[in-house]
């Protein structure tokens, strides 16, 4: 077990609850956990098993590698890979068994020349265009567009699937585009409906939209954010499950007039205690944050002072000394300092917050 002073706390517990409450909104329908970009930084391979454990029906990475690293740990829960691939990873699909997410068939020959060598039908889940524009069949004329794959003994289509692109958004124009993009695949739905295995899982729903718009359940919803506890403006009890956490390591005294960290961008206004902390951009806390964010001991808030650098930040605590080793809570389950709010104050989002944590920050599975 890692003893630095920086580190993650993940709790299970609130991980489950949030699941559960995920589970208590869908019913019967199946419930895929979105692990991509280390399970948004709270720990891939912990996470996963954690899902597995509690019976997590699916789960999502952005690319084959990520996948390979789940099967590596002895993961055997379907694992839906959401991202393009290019094309010599095709092998790997094969060989770990992954479910892809086909956005073209450019690699078709590949799949087929696969299938034989390994003997193996694979498992495809078609992806559907119906207006993020990023990936995926565009949604008209798609019975032409997948003509090859009618019949293939190649492949056994298990899943069609479609993105949001504003599902998270509260405007009537977001309103409007999603329930537009819902109509879309429906209409796919429809041109497909007698070529379609009737055990086909249709899936659509982001976060968001498994929160608002009921209508896009379908058989699956594929959750990310609202697993790790976000977002908050929705009374639903979503807790979030990672503490980003600290130390105090170090403290003095600074008279006014003295500037702190580089480029001297504070100055004391009058004599203080400044405490370091040993975390910086390094671990993935946003130097952007520099005389904007702050930090909370025991239950008192105290501002970053001067610029985060790579390892190291600088506190202001008034009259208070701080002593070696006390506790800081940097972001996490707390009403100022959760991933949300510190990221509205840089302009970001609660995702980037969270999966810019690095790779040197331990993740303590509580
Ligand atoms: C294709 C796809 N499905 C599902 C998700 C999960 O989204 P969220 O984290 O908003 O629930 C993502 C995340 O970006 C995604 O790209």
């Amino acid at each position: 077990m890692s003893l630095r002073a920086t580190r993650a706390e993940i709790n299970s517990t609130a991980f489950i609850s949030n699941l559960n409450i995920f589970r208590q909104k869908i019913g019967s329908k199946k419930l895929c956990l979105a692990v991509k970009a280390n399970a948004y930084g709270h720990g891939l391979v912990p996470i996963a098993q954690l899902a597995q454990d509690n019976n997590i029906d699916m789960l999502a990475v952005a690319g084959v590698d990520e996948g390979i690293v789940l099967r590596r740990a002895g993961i055997i829960t379907p694992i839906l890979v959401l991202s393009p691939f290019v094309r010599k990873e095709v092998s790997l699909i094969f060989q770990y068994k992954l479910t892809p997410m086909l956005t073209h068939l450019d690699y078709l020959g590949d799949i087929e020349k696969f299938s034989s060598q390994y003997n193996y039908c694979l498992p495809i889940h078609i992806k559907i265009n119906t207006g993020m524009n990023r990936v995926g069949f565009s949604a008209t004329s798609v019975r032409e567009q997948l003509k090859d794959l009618w019949d293939n003994p190649s492949v056994s289509i298990v899943g069609i699937g479609s993105h949001f692109a504003c599902a998270d958004e509260k405007t009537e124009v977001s309103i409007q585009q999603t329930k537009k993009q819902i109509k879309l695949f429906q209409t796919v739905l429809n041109e497909l409906s007698d070529i379609l295995d009737k055990d086909v899982i249709i899936h659509m729903a982001n976060t968001s939209a498994t929160i608002n718009f009921e209508e896009s359940h379908y058989d699956m919803v594929r959750v990310g954010i609202g697993a790790y506890g976000y977002p908050l403006d929705q009374d639903l009890g979503l807790k979030p499950i990672l503490n980003f956490k600290s130390k105090v390591v170090y403290s003095q005294k600074i008279a006014k007039g003295e500037i702190v960290s580089y480029g001297g961008t504070w100055v004391a206004s009058e004599d203080t205690n400044i405490a370091l902390l040993p975390v910086g951009y390094g671990d993935g806390y946003p130097r952007a944050l520099s005389n904007k964010g702050s930090v909370k001991i025991e239950d008192q808030y105290f501002p970053i002072i001067g610029a985060v650098c790579m390892d190291m930040m600088m506190i202001n605590t008034g009259d208070k000394l701080i002593s070696k080793e006390t506790d800081v809570l940097i972001m996490g389950d707390d009403q100022l300092l959760n991933a949300e709010q510190l990221a509205k104050k840089i302009n970001g989002i609660s995702y980037e917050m969270l999966t810019s944590i690095s790779e040197r920050v331990p993740r303590l599975f509580l």
